[in-house]
């Protein structure tokens, strides 16, 4: 059986299992999505929202890309933070990175020329590692390199984030957490706790990648 007609399988069971444990499930489900928060994560099969925070059907409203960027000039993650922040009205908006990320390995290595569309994608990541080439130069492997370049993004992205104005200016602007996914354990690990505050200090490097950085579960 081929992956496609397995997961049609594996629907019908899933969607039973859920109905016997919770009768009103699909129903309330059916009525309206009212998710608290605006997850932006990695494209990554490995890094599925839902899965690594025992979320349910409702409970984010997701938008995931590779990489895990955010740009006022997209209109795509714009779109879906106007739609989270004015009409879903959220509380929390989370850009969660991973370590391991292939888009951000990719920006530190040559730019293949046959994926123009990622080359233009991860331009900005390509700009940040030259920004912090000296602090990554001195990183003792790739693997370390790329790591930390994932969370010096993830910390850039909420910035970006917090400077819109449709943060901003909200009503009730969201609170914009950094957090990182390890794929080794499993665990997150918060770079950013949602204090904008905080995250200035974090961009300094001071914290970010530390044994002082907040570690905490999701
Ligand atoms: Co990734």
């Amino acid at each position: 059986m081929n992956r496609p007609k397995r997961m049609l399988v594996e629907n019908v069971g899933w969607a039973a299992e859920v109905a016997a444990s919770d009768p009103d499930f699909f129903e309330t489900l059916a009525q309206g999505q009212s998710p608290t928060v605006l997850w932006l994560g990695c494209s990554d099969s490995r890094v599925p929202a839902e899965t690594i925070t025992h979320s349910k059907p409702g409970d984010l409203f997701v938008h995931r890309n590779i990489a895990n960027l955010f740009s006022p000039d997209d209109d795509n993650t714009m779109s879906v933070l106007e739609y989270a922040v004015n009409v879903l009205k959220v509380d929390d908006v989370i850009v969660c990175g991973h370590y391991g990320c292939g888009g951000v390995r990719a920006s530190l290595l040559p730019l293949s020329d046959a994926l123009p569309h990622v080359n233009r994608r991860i331009a900005p990541l390509c700009a940040l590692a030259h920004t912090h080439s000296s602090e990554l130069d001195a990183l003792g492997t790739m693997d370390s390199r790329i790591d930390r370049l994932a969370e010096l993004s993830v910390l850039e992205q909420v910035k970006a984030l917090r400077d819109t104005s449709i943060v901003r200016d909200a009503e009730r602007p969201p609170r914009v957490h950094g957090w990182i996914f390890g794929l080794h354990d499993g665990r997150i690990k918060v770079l950013s706790s949602g204090d904008a505050a905080e995250t200035a200090v974090d961009s300094e490097g001071q914290a970010a990648g530390s044994s002082n950085a907040a570690s905490k579960a999701a």
